[in-house]
């Protein structure tokens, strides 16, 4: 597929890059000034959160070590149940670690919701989340997140790791996807 042909598929652009760089800026600063002295872990959720790990991580001024979890639901249905399967586990015990975890985008908030449960049970110090994108009315559970990107309608959103049948990761903003590419 062309460049061309990709953009006829968004309807309109919602977060730039620059934008989402310089906001990703902003979040390292005060996850600098959070952590400063203290061990920090990133653990990213695959596959959406790729991008906004490599951009944050390398705004940030000390060793950051990342760990990485995959999780699925099960079926179409599983979204809504918040029924979480682990595809890929952490290599890392958490420990008594200081524990970031690393989202692309926070929908219903099921998956942060089990994912938060999950990790408090394996002894993690502390733990926070850092989300790019929030979808505050498609939220149906509450999820403490200290960092947030922006705030975006409920609309079905692509790029910058975000897809729609594995396409559109690649994008370099986040765009609104036009309704006649999944309807
Ligand atoms: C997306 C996103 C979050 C989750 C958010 O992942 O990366 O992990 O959905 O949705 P929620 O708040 O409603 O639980 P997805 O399951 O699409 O997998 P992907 O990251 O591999 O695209």
């Amino acid at each position: 597929m062309r460049a061309a042909d990709i953009q006829d598929d968004l309807s309109e652009i919602l977060v730039t890059e620059e934008q989402i760089r310089e906001k990703l800026a902003e979040l390292a600063q005060l996850v600098a000034a959070d952590y400063e002295g203290k061990d920090l872990l990133l653990v990213g959720v695959l596959k959406g959160a790729v991008m906004v790990m490599a951009d944050f991580a390398r705004e940030l001024p000390f060793h950051a070590p990342m760990d990485w979890m995959a999780v699925s639901s099960y079926g179409a249905s599983t979204k809504s149940s918040g029924v979480v399967q682990i595809r890929k586990d952490l290599d890392t015990d958490l420990h008594g670690r200081h524990v970031l975890i690393v989202e692309d985008v926070i929908d219903s908030g099921l998956t942060l919701s089990w994912l938060l449960e999950n990790f408090e049970s394996r002894g993690a110090e502390s733990l926070e989340v850092l989300a790019l994108l929030r979808k505050p009315d498609a939220a149906k559970v509450h999820i403490d997140c200290k960092y947030v990107g922006f705030d975006i309608p409920n609309e079905f959103v692509v790029g910058y790791g975000l897809d729609y049948a594995e396409r559109y990761r690649n994008l370099r903003d986040v765009a609104v996807l036009a309704p006649h590419v999944y309807s």
